[in-house]
This record gives structure tokens, C-alpha cells and sequence, in this order.
């Protein structure tokens, strides 16, 4: 795996693969790897000739009380996990000079009303952040295609919107959440949970679950968002939010034909935990 850490670098190593006519693909990570970004790496390799995964702790996308300087830091693992999967490239910018080089251009880059609800609400400008670090690397980079994990949908979502906008022959892949056994989606923060939490956290999906069962027998969001809400209260959970909406984030109508989504955001102890489901 070639690994490099300059801006400089990487342009030149770029230009060199699309000199080749190599099939680029692009898995944005900031580091401590688990099952699922591995999983977009999988996706990303069956997909193209060459896989670049970045690894790149965002401090825009950190609010003023948030996890930015303990956020896990693992890249001598990350390292032997990228290439135990045979990815090809590795960018890990050595500073945020090598990302954010000409910074005006994203003044103007905003996720707009859609990234000021949801997580957006509780993070205020966590979504700019994100658009700003993907829109970057998504210029360094231009690839044929990037991949993105639905557990973030918001994200997600947001990424599409930008990419549609700003790279519109970028083919933005959505991968499924990867899971453990019992339920609970793989996230890096889940490393913050301790003994206790451990054992809780898989009940946040299985409570979501249920939730959408519930929906099918009453076909009232409101007292389902109530049902579900209780039971991640007496469970322990400190409920962020839990929303039905479209897959376009868009409020839901009764009796629609619409694809749906249920999104929650809790706090488990000091942990925050998101997840979601799509059904129809
Ligand atoms: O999902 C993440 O890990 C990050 O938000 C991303 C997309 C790598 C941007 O920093």
C-alpha cells in the first residue's frame, strides 16, 4: 500500500493512476477503522482498479465541546487493517494545510436547511464541516466514484446533494451499516462505551425496530416518536431525537407511497449513538 502524507504527494500519485486510465474510488475515513469502513473498502475495490482510503480528522466538523482532541487516533492499526483488505492508497494529510489549502473557496459551502435538522440541530455546523473536508478531497482527488456508509444518512445525503452539485460525474455509492451480532451498528465512538453501556447500546436498535412495527399497527407517527421515545427513556438512553421522515428528509404525509426513514440520535452515558432505519 503506498502511503502519503503531502498534498503535493498525492496530487502527483494521482495524476500518475489517471495517466494509467485506473478506475478511482475514494473511501473518506477519519481513522480508527472498524468492520465498516472495511466494508466500504470491499465495495470500493469490486467497484475499481485503484482504492484510496483518507484518513483525516476533520477539526471543522468538531464543535467547541466535542470529542475533536480525544477522538481516537490509531493509524499504526488502521495501517495493518487497510492492508490486510488490500486497499492501494493511503492519504493521510500530515497537517490541515494539506486539505484546506485554498480555504476561501468553501466560504461559501453550506449544507443548507437540510444540515440544520436532525444531528444538524444538535451539532450546529457539523454538516458544513463535513461538506467542506468532502468537497476537498473529492477536488485533490476526482474519482470515478466515492464510497459512504448509511448509518451517517444525513451525511450521506448531504455528500449526494454537494456531489450532484459541485462533481457531477462522481458516482456517489450508499454501503449498508455493518452490525454486531446484536443489533448495535459499528461506530468509532463506540469505543467510548463502557461495561454497562456495552450491554445497553444494542437495545437502541432493537427499540427502533420495534418502533416501525408499532407504526404499522397504529399509522400514527406521533404516538409511535412517543412509544418509541419512552421505551429508549426507560431503557436509559437520553433521547436526541426520533424522527420519521422521507429518504429525502422530507416530512412525512400519511398513507404515503414514499420511501420512509426512521432516524434517532441518543446519548448513552457521555457516548452519542445514531441509527436508522429505512422501510416502506
Ligand atoms: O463519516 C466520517 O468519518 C466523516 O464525517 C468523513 C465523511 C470522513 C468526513 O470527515
Amino acid at each position: 500500500m503506498i502511503i502519503l502524507d503531502t498534498k503535493e504527494d498525492y496530487k502527483n500519485y494521482i495524476n500518475l493512476l489517471k495517466s494509467k486510465g485506473e478506475i478511482i474510488s475514494l473511501v473518506p475515513t477519519m481513522g480508527n477503522l472498524h468492520d465498516g469502513h472495511l466494508s466500504l473498502v470491499e465495495i470500493a475495490k469490486k467497484k475499481s482498479s485503484k482504492v484510496i482510503t483518507t484518513i483525516f480528522i476533520n477539526p471543522l466538523q468538531f464543535g467547541k465541546n466535542e470529542d475533536f482532541a480525544s477522538y481516537p487516533r490509531t493509524m499504526k492499526q488502521d495501517i495493518d487493517k487497510l492492508k490486510k483488505h488490500n486497499c492501494d492508497i493511503l492519504f493521510a494529510p500530515k497537517s490541515k494545510n494539506e486539505v484546506f489549502n485554498n480555504f476561501d473557496d468553501l466560504k461559501n459551502l453550506k449544507a443548507g436547511p437540510k444540515g440544520n435538522i436532525l444531528c444538524g440541530k444538535i451539532r450546529p455546523g457539523h454538516f458544513d464541516g463535513v461538506l467542506k473536508v468532502v468537497y476537498m478531497l473529492f477536488q485533490l482527488t476526482e474519482p470515478n466514484l466515492s464510497v459512504f456508509g448509511k448509518k451517517d444518512f444525513q451525511q450521506l445525503y448531504l455528500i449526494k446533494q454537494m456531489a450532484k452539485k459541485y462533481f457531477p460525474k462522481l458516482k456517489i455509492i450508499s454501503a449498508p451499516t455493518i452490525r454486531t451480532k446484536n443489533g448495535l451498528a459499528l461506530s468509532s465512538r463506540n469505543l467510548y462505551l463502557d461495561k454497562t453501556s456495552i450491554r445497553i447500546a444494542p437495545l437502541f436498535y432493537k427499540i427502533l425496530l420495534d418502533g416501525i412495527k408499532n407504526l404499522k399497527n397504529s399509522n400514527n407517527f406521533e404516538e409511535t416518536i412517543k412509544y418509541i421515545t419512552a421505551n429508549l427513556e426507560k431503557n436509559k438512553f437520553l433521547v436526541n431525537y426520533v424522527s420519521f421522515m422521507t429518504t429525502e428528509l422530507e416530512k412525512l404525509k400519511l398513507n404515503t407511497s414514499e420511501r420512509k426513514i426512521l432516524l434517532s440520535s441518543v446519548k448513552l452515558g457521555q457516548t452519542r449513538l445514531i441509527d436508522n432505519i429505512e422501510f416502506n
